[in-house]
């Protein structure tokens, strides 16, 4: 299975910090998935046509199964991944996003100020998570199962 990941930050393409939330989503599916899986690794500025193509590219290839991305969710005006996102998408899933603010909010109430959405392009599903590394941990374990319900039913191998 082929995934990939994507840093939208500014700083990060910048090497102004490092990036720590990619690797933090690799590392998960890692630690709670045994399908064998090769990574596509990307790391871009917040550029909206940029963070467009590549999301095309991707999902157009037919061989991606799963694309993350991680920042650029948030309301200052630089942050631009959910319009990218849903720019590219056939179908959105706005429950991925719905349950990460609501589920988060008990413990981070600042976890509404994400914009973050999902959805499908092909057989590609997109999910947006916050850029902050804390919350790959914080969201991922919510949106595993229905990440492996959802590549099921657009015709991938389950995985396990
Ligand atoms: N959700 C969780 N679970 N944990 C977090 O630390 N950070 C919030 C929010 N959602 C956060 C979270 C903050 S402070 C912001 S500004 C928004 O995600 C958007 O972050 P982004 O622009 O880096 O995507």
């Amino acid at each position: 299975m082929k995934f990939a990941r994507i840093t939208l930050s500014d700083r990060a393409a910048a090497g102004i910090y490092q990036d720590r939330s990619g690797p933090a989503i690799q590392q998960f599916f890692a630690d709670h998935v045994k399908t064998p899986v090769v990574w596509e690794q990307v790391l871009i500025p917040d550029e909206r046509s940029e963070i467009e193509r590549i999301l095309r590219e991707l999902c157009d290839s037919n061989d991606v199964a799963l694309v993350v991305t991680t920042g650029g969710t948030g309301p200052s005006p630089r942050d631009v991944t959910p319009e990218a996102t849903r720019a590219v998408l056939e179908r959105e899933l706005p429950g991925f996003g719905e349950i990460m603010r609501v589920q988060s909010f008990a413990k981070v109430p600042t976890s509404i100020l994400s914009r973050s959405t999902a959805g499908t392009r092909g057989r590609t599903l997109i999910v947006n998570l916050p850029g902050n590394p804390r919350a790959i941990g914080e969201c991922l374990p919510l949106l595993l199962p229905a990440i492996i319900e959802c590549l099921d039913h657009l015709g991938w191998p389950r995985l396990s």
